[in-house]
């Protein structure tokens, strides 16, 4: 079996290991897939995803099908035929802001007991800490090579990510260490940059860290536009448009959440650190985010005057739109303070069928049964909350305040129904407009 007939053995089933697997399998490979949970692998071989992303659930289907894909729930059978066997399992991060690679290290020690029919690559693409994969290249050095290609694939687009990489980074010792698996993406015609393993983990982990710090910046320059009477729309498109700058990641809102970027930010203050070096960047790119969620309640208690015994509509718990995930969701890191102020909360999100809220708090299945409230939040950016009608619902909230976390809705729109509009950095257009009011009513 020559090197490209043999199967891709992918060790681990979460984001990243099942954008591989149907990236991959797209592109014409044949995917040996391996999840240490049983119950996983089960639901995945009857083609049931195990997360929300469009367009995966068919993808799966049709791959498993066509025997492109094959999922085990043993080792031995899933990478001992394969020549690049790719490591995807998670590194959470620990209290103290370094990653547990407890995971990382299992999956490296089940593959040593592996009988493998050929030398393998092992290629690790979870986000690991600089340092990690020549420790785990010492440790595999007498039966398999070990590169680090970091991923930087984003959730909700995570397999159109994988096909569409701005850039295929290697560390490896040596570039010919590192040709099978670039010969597995070689269709793409995407730039390829060989490197040691350590400037591999640094290019990713600072790579988050400074997409974190431009939220951060979004941030603070939106509610500087607050205290100014400014508009953070126009400013921030101002600046973005340098191309030195660059748009992406300028967004205002309640700040940055999910399992990546707070997660990527600590570990490399923790890293900083143990090196004596300074953090504060990182330090303050954590500081401004924390912050954020606390900003966005004040506008409401500016509003509201106080939060006990209120009932707040809350449209979005997912922590962006897109995904159905709400790991560390700032949305739902509001909603939590909210409880503890005495409010309670009618939630809505296309995405999330199950949360844990406060007492007296409840998810309801449509984005206007949430507006029966005194107030309407809007903590994620789903783009179908910008297409309601704010005069659906203007006559549901009793207060009449809307306080969009994330600026999506049109705040002339909703001024217009005879809302009270609050966006991020949006004070201008922030009031509402009399005259269409009185039009809007009769
Ligand atoms: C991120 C990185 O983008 C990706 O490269 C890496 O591999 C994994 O981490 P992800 O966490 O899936 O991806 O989501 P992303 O789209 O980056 O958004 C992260 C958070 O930042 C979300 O809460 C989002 O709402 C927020 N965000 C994003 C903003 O607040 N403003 C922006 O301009 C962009």
């Amino acid at each position: 079996m020559s090197t490209l007939t043999r199967p891709v053995c992918i060790v681990g089933t979460g984001y990243v290991g099942m954008a591989c697997t149907l990236g991959l399998a797209d592109l014409g490979w044949r995917i040996h897939g391996y999840d240490i949970l049983p119950e996983r692998v089960e639901r995945l071989r009857r083609g049931i995803p195990p997360y929300r992303e469009p367009g995966i659930a068919e993808s799966l289907r049709e791959h498993i099908d066509a025997e492109r894909i094959h999922f085990f729930t043993d080792m031995e059978s899933a990478a001992r035929d394969a020549q690049v066997v790719i490591v995807a399992v998670g590194t959470p991060a620990r209290e103290d802001g370094s990653a547990d690679l407890n995971a990382l290290w299992k999956a490296i020690e089940q593959l040593s007991l592996v009988r493998f029919a050929t030398w393998p690559t092992i290629v690790i693409r979870s986000t690991v800490p600089p340092g990690t994969c020549d420790a785990l290249a010492a440790n595999v050095e007498t039966w398999a090579d070990l590169i680090y290609a970091p991923e930087f694939l984003r959730e909700g687009s995570a397999v159109r990510d994988f096909l569409n990489p701005d850039r295929i980074i290697v560390g490896a010792e040596h570039p010919a260490v590192g040709v099978g698996y670039v010969q597995l993406l070689e269709q793409l015609q995407k730039p390829v940059v060989f490197t040691s393993r350590c400037n591999a983990e640094l290019i990713k982990s600072c790579s988050n860290a400074f997409l974190a710090l431009k939220i951060s910046f979004a941030n603070e320059v939106a509610n500087m536009c607050d205290a100014l009477g400014a508009t953070s729309d126009d400013v921030l498109r101002g600046i973005g448009y340098d191309q030195r700058i660059g748009s992406e990641f300028l967004r205002p809102g309640i700040g940055f959440g999910g399992p990546c970027f707070e997660k990527d930010v600590k570990s490399m203050a923790h890293v900083a650190g143990q090196y004596g070096l300074g953090r504060e960047l990182f330090s303050a790119t954590l500081r401004v985010n924390d912050a954020q969620p606390h900003r966005i309640l004040k506008i409401l208690e500016g509003e509201l005057t106080t939060l006990a015994d209120t009932t707040i509509g809350i449209w979005g718990l997912a922590f962006k739109a897109g995904t159905d995930d709400i790991r560390d969701s700032l949305a739902l890191r509001i909603v939590e303070e909210l409880g503890r102020r005495g409010a309670r909360m009618i939630v809505y999100d296309p995405a999330v069928p199950l949360a844990p809220l406060p007492l007296g708090s409840r998810l309801v299945h449509s984005a206007l049964a949430a507006t029966h409230a005194d107030a309407l939040m809007v903590l994620t950016e789903w783009p179908e909350f910008a297409r309601i009608d704010p005069l659906a619902y203007a006559a549901n909230l009793s207060r009449r305040i809307v306080v969009d976390g994330r600026n999506v809705l049109d705040p002339s729109r909703v001024a217009a129904a005879g809302l009270t509009y609050r966006g991020v950095g949006r004070w201008e257009r922030a009031t509402p407009e009399p005259l269409q009011l009185a039009s809007g009513l009769t």
